[in-house]
């Protein structure tokens, strides 16, 4: 049976995305104490410079357990589309420039996908979360969700691509499902419970 009394692991989230916090501490409940950047002002921007979500996700776990005591995460994470050869990938976040907003990059997004027809416009959201602690990356946990583009955004909920996406299965987008859906099934919600279920909490 479970411990329900057992004290809630701290847990940094290396991110300054009001977001990303909130669906991490949804997925993740009381189990764990998740705080974010906040409380390490000091810490500087970390340069994504790697070629894949895991490269990123490292450098910004690994950034910020050189300056916390305890156990750190940070989540990389985006979106492939098939017809765009995987784009925009490591790239979601500056797909229309540097400071780029949502709807900036959504808007490119529908541009690039004028050509195709809706069942070209296949699509996946990848996440990887790293784990480190002093330093040093303990582990890396992946999740994936399958499904399409719309041709125009619906719904108001959820943040990034959400209103275009709509997950395989279902005819409605993350940002109209609401939370409780979107990270019961998302890439995130993959990856945070790998984490969960890892054998190192003690
Ligand atoms: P990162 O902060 O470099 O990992 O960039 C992640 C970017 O990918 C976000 O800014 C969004 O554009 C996109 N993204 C990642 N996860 C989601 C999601 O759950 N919904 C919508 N967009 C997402």
């Amino acid at each position: 049976m479970p411990d329900t009394d057992a004290p809630a692991n701290p847990l940094l989230v290396s991110t300054r995305n009001a977001h990303k916090i909130g669906e991490i501490r949804a997925i993740l409940g009381p189990r764990f104490l998740v705080s974010d950047l906040a409380s390490l002002p000091d810490l500087p921007e970390v340069e994504e410079t790697g070629d894949t979500f895991e490269e990123n996700a490292t450098l910004k776990a690994v950034a910020a357990s050189m300056l916390f005591e305890g156990w750190v995460i940070a989540d990389d994470s985006g979106l492939e589309v098939d017809a765009l050869g995987g784009a925009p990938g490591v790239l979601s976040a500056r797909y229309a420039g540097e400071k780029a907003n949502d709807a900036a990059n959504n808007d490119l997004l529908l541009r690039n996908l004028l050509p195709f027809r809706a069942e070209e416009r296949t699509a996946r959201f990848r996440c990887v979360i790293v784990l480190a602690r002093n330093g040093r990356k303990l582990a890396a946990f992946s999740g994936t969700v399958e499904g399409g583009i719309l041709g125009r955004p619906r719904g108001a909920g959820g943040f990034g691509y959400d209103p275009l996406f709509v997950p395989l299965g279902h005819s409605e987008s993350f940002a109209q499902l609401g939370s409780d859906v979107k990270n019961g099934m998302s890439h995130r919600g993959s990856a945070l419970r790998a984490l969960a279920a890892w054998n190192g909490w003690g």
